[in-house]
């Protein structure tokens, strides 16, 4: 049995857990400090880094409950991308704890984690498969090939969808993270009542959302200067499904082009209903199987990062105590 405790700082929640041979999990700790960034309307870096610094050590403790950490095999940390600042408290921690008891270290990729939290509650997925990542910072179409080994088929060009939800509900005067809020009222509004725009570049599989994010912005500022009445939830609906629309197209296409039979959705708006609802009925129709975690393991987690960090230790990966925060760690 290999037991991983696992740490991700990476953005506003500091998260600590154990999980048992990448399936069991033992504990679940998520310190999230949305409230404290709500008034700024988005992630303040150094205020993120200053919570971590005083989250940690409460949160491991209580993720290892009754356990010791002479009861761990592997700590499992996340090390990119993310906030520098946030990310080093983790791997900062990490470095310290097996040094200290001389316990291997794996350096774990934050997105690779949100698409192993897939394998938490679905173990007949296996690869290979493909996941559509969309979450507050990425958005990508990755054919994963092996527990270890991706390949980025797709990616968005400028904004990440999770950024344009957030930025399209702050328009419409929601807080932080407006993407729940979002998905809450395009469920009462009208999704045709307005025609926003999709890329769909040429039917590739890369994205854009800036075009679709500036033309709500442009609508919300059209209505409040002839002063028009706004109706918000036909807005919200309406955008969500053009966001949609895209993200299904080019999922299912990839798939039925290349004879693809599993399909598996990660990051924060995998939480998403709509883009839940859509994938459902294509997926169906296509023949082709859908997996997507409950919304505790879309959302950053800890359990994501020790499950990545089982297979990454099965496959010989090994960090030493020069690991360091690495921003813009690409897959
Ligand atoms: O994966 P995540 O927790 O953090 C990153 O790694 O970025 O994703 C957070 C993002 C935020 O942009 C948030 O607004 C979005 O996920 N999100 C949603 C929903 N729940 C979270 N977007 C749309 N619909 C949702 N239900
Ligand atoms: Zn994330």
């Amino acid at each position: 049995m290999i037991r991983v405790l696992a740490i991700e700082t990476s953005c506003d929640e500091t998260a600590v857990a154990v999980v048992e041979n990448g399936t069991k999990v033992v504990s679940n700790v998520i310190s999230s400090q949305i409230d404290l960034h709500k008034k700024f309307g988005g992630v303040v870096p150094e205020i993120a880094s200053r919570m971590h610094t005083e989250q940690m050590n409460l949160c491991i403790r209580q993720a290892l409950d009754e356990m010791t950490l002479d009861d761990i095999d592997v700590i499992g940390v996340t090390y990119g991308p993310g906030l520098v600042g946030a990310l080093l408290v983790g791997v900062m921690a990490a470095k310290a704890i097996a040094f200290a008891k001389n316990i291997p270290l794996v350096g774990v990729n934050h997105i690779k984690g949100h698409i192993a939290a897939n394998y938490i509650e679905h173990p007949q997925l296996k690869p290979p498969f493909l996941c559509l990542v969309v979450s507050g910072g990425h958005t990508h179409l990755v054919n994963v090939k092996d527990y270890t080994e991706y390949e980025i088929v797709g990616r968005t060009k400028d904004d990440a969808v999770g950024e344009a939800y957030d930025k399209v509900a702050r328009t419409l005067g929601l807080k932080y993270p407006g993407g729940p809020k979002i998905d809450e009222l395009a469920k009462v509004g009208d999704k045709n009542s307005i025609d926003f725009p999709r890329a769909m570049l040429d039917g590739g599989y890369d994205f854009s959302f800036s075009g679709v994010k500036s033309s709500v912005l442009n609508y919300v500022n059209g209505c409040n200067m002839k002063q028009q009445p706004l109706n918000a939830a036909n807005v919200a609906a309406s955008f969500q499904q053009a966001v949609v629309d895209v993200l299904t197209y080019k999922t299912i296409n990839y798939a039925t082009a290349n004879n693809i039979k599993n399909i598996a959705l990660a990051g924060g708006v995998a939480c998403n209903s709509g883009l839940r609802q859509a994938l459902t009925a294509a997926t169906t129709a296509a023949g082709i199987n859908l997996y997507y975690p409950q919304p505790l393991y879309c959302t950053d987690n800890a359990v994501m990062i020790g499950v990545a960090a089982y297979y990454e230790y099965l496959a010989g990966s090994r960090a030493d105590m020069h690991l360091n925060a690495v921003a813009n760690l690409a897959m």
